[in-house]
């Protein structure tokens, strides 16, 4: 969904924008742009990727020493150079770069237009850049032109604004879009994500909606946008490192990520083993509980809905954000728990539908990797995930952690609400610490799942089928493989799949049947058969060895309990998405049409 980044100091603001912009690229790849000052405004952009425009238009040899830069995920107008960032208004002396969608960017437009303003671009930024330009004619302070401007806005925006007359500061602006400073010595910086200037300082603040910074090299002053007065900040220190956010040898962050489960999954665990039951003490009272994410996130609400209802005998409601802020206004309300899943923290979804159960007086509980994000912020309790950031477009690790997290979280409840037996919530709790060794046991696997993809690379449809919480299994390892192999995938309960799809079982379709031992797994082994009658491709994932005999090839899993079991089943899934992506050329990384964190509904 774009990323935008900004640099104001004493180095070279191209090296640091290049850079920066190469650790957003995630968040839109389709064109990139800075613009630079000395003396006067230097623009270069194109369509395209950071390494190609880099070298093509020599970015980095631009001049400057404050500069703002932008990578691109087209929404409004197809991308290409006119359309890449930054946008300038008639002049050419203001630049913008934007994050977001202007919702009334068509009413403004044509307003801009009558009063004689010129649009180069088909995109809804433009209009900003012609907005600041009017205000500035009767404006004394660009300051002021600036709020007047921004003021008139509709919809998501997380904004850098270069005015070429003001040359010792640089403006950013937040609102529901994702906005972040970085406090250096000497030099700041701002980016749409952390990991952009994390070679830099690992000193933030993170700006909140309604919000813009005035930021020189020595200070920065955030002030309402409504009413102009300045705002105390927090400054927070991340403990992210530089070498998390890079790819220490591995050809994609996909396959960093993957490798890092074992890590990531203990850093989950310990990093909530002394505070999750008082989480849990907080939580019990409610009697309604829902659980709202969006894509892999939604996958672990799927899962969390079989671990709470199991082990904790609570009805869950689990519901895509995107559905539950427009369907559940009368349904939420104060006796209700919202709990939101979002590695981000910045989903505009999930964010307005905490927004949502916010004003209908509902606790909300999110569960989030990313330290201060938007809905940290929003929440009444917050569950860190701890996996360290994620670069890669398709969660993990995120994913994996998020499970972990919500599986103590289940045992946690059960324990205050007296559900199950204390000698199986124990052994629950014994099977949760070998998780790691367990992960680390499954990417063994790799060179097994590396020959499969290749025997695989040319099939159309993949269906991966589970019962139980394996159902989140078989959606989530569907999602994988169809966001970054481009190859069809379906998954589903296999109860469901006598109900209509097994009409496209036919010979050589791929079908994943993730199958751990528990109260279903005969019913597993009945829909096998049922597909191998059809001449399906059965790949299974089990612990019960006699998988092997209906299935053409079988992953022993080790044995643990059912409702862990999904920890650890993705991963090879995971593997097998990776290495079809590419063996197929794609790159997994950047999967095309996607982006990291979709911060526009
Ligand atoms: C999955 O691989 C995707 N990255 C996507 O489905 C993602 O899980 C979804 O956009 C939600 O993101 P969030 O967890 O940051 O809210």
């Amino acid at each position: 969904m774009c990323g935008i980044i900004g640099y104001i100091g004493e180095r070279e603001a191209a090296e640091i924008l290049v850079e920066g912009l190469k650790r957003l690229e995630y968040r839109g790849y389709d064109s990139v742009g800075i613009v630079t000052e000395k003396g006067e405004l230097f623009i270069k952009k194109g369509a395209g990727k950071i390494d190609e425009l880099k070298e093509k238009l020599k970015l980095h040899e631009m001049p400057g020493n404050r500069g703002i830069g932008h990578t691109r995920w087209a929404t409004h107008g197809i991308p290409n150079d006119i359309n890449a960032h930054p946008h300038t208004d008639c002049t050419g002396k203001i630049a913008v770069v934007h994050n977001g969608i202007i919702e009334n960017y068509l009413e403004l437009r044509s307003e801009l237009e009558k009063k004689g303003h010129t649009f180069k671009s088909d995109t809804d930024t433009e209009v900003i850049a012609h907005l600041i330009e009017e205000a500035l004619k009767d404006s004394s302070t660009f300051e002021g032109a600036l709020r007047k401007a921004l003021l008139k806005l509709r919809g998501s925006f997380a904004l850098g604004i270069m005015y070429a007359g003001d040359k010792e500061r640089l403006y950013f602006v937040r609102n529901e879009s994702p906005l972040v400073l970085g406090i250096g010595n000497g030099e700041m910086f701002a980016a749409s994500d952390i990991p952009a200037f994390l070679p830099y300082t690992n000193k933030v603040v993170f700006l909140d909606d309604g919000e813009y910074a005035v930021v020189s090299k020595d200070a920065f002053t955030v002030k309402d946008l409504g009413t102009g007065k300045e705002k105390k900040k927090e400054i927070h220190e991340i403990n992210w490192t530089l070498e998390m956010a890079e790819k220490q040898g591995y050809p994609h962050f996909m396959l960093k990520e993957i490798h890092e489960q074992p890590k990531a999954v203990k850093e989950a665990i310990y990093g909530n083993l002394e505070t999750i039951d008082k989480v849990a003490e907080e939580i019990a009272k409610y009697e309604k509980m829902f659980v709202v994410a969006m894509g892999t996130s939604y996958h672990a609400g799927i899962a969390a809905k079989y671990l709470f209802q199991r082990l904790a005998n609570k009805p869950v409601l689990v519901e895509e954000a995107s559905e539950f802020r427009y369907e559940f206004e009368n349904i939420v309300d104060e006796n209700s728990l919202v709990i939101a899943i979002t590695q981000s923290g910045e989903t505009a979804d999930t964010l307005a539908a905490i927004r949502l159960a916010k004003k209908k007086g509902a606790k909300v509980l999110s569960i989030v990797n990313v330290v201060g994000s938007m809905a940290t912020r929003l929440s009444d309790l917050v569950i860190y995930t701890h996996a360290g950031p994620e670069i890669g477009v398709a969660a993990t690790k995120t994913y994996t952690t998020q499970l972990t997290v919500l599986t103590m979280l289940a045992i946690a409840l059960a324990k205050v609400l007296n559900t199950v037996d204390e000698d199986y919530l124990k052994k629950l709790k014994a099977e949760l610490l070998k998780l790691p060794r367990y992960i680390e046991a499954v990417l063994g696997y790799e060179n097994k799942i590396k020959s499969l993809a290749e025997e695989l690379i040319d099939r159309r449809d993949f269906f991966y089928i589970g019962r139980g919480i394996s159902v989140a299994t078989a959606l989530e390892g569907a999602l994988k493989l169809k966001e970054i192999s481009y190859i069809h995938a379906e998954g589903l309960s296999a109860g469901e799949l006598k109900h209509g799809p097994l009409a496209l079982i036919e010979e050589g379709v791929p079908v994943v049947a993730i199958s751990p031992s528990g109260k279903t797994f005969d019913k597993m082994v009945s829909n096998i058969q049922e597909v191998n009658a059809r001449k399906g491709f059965v790949i299974s994932l089990g612990d019960n060895e006699e998988l092997e005999k209906v299935s053409k090839v079988f992953l022993k899993m080790p044995k643990i309990d059912e409702l862990l079991s999904p920890i650890v089943y993705i991963v090879p899934l995971q593997l097998l998405a990776y290495h079809l992506a590419v063996l197929r050329g794609n790159d997994p990384d950047k999967p095309r049409n996607l982006a990291k964190s979709v911060t526009v509904e």
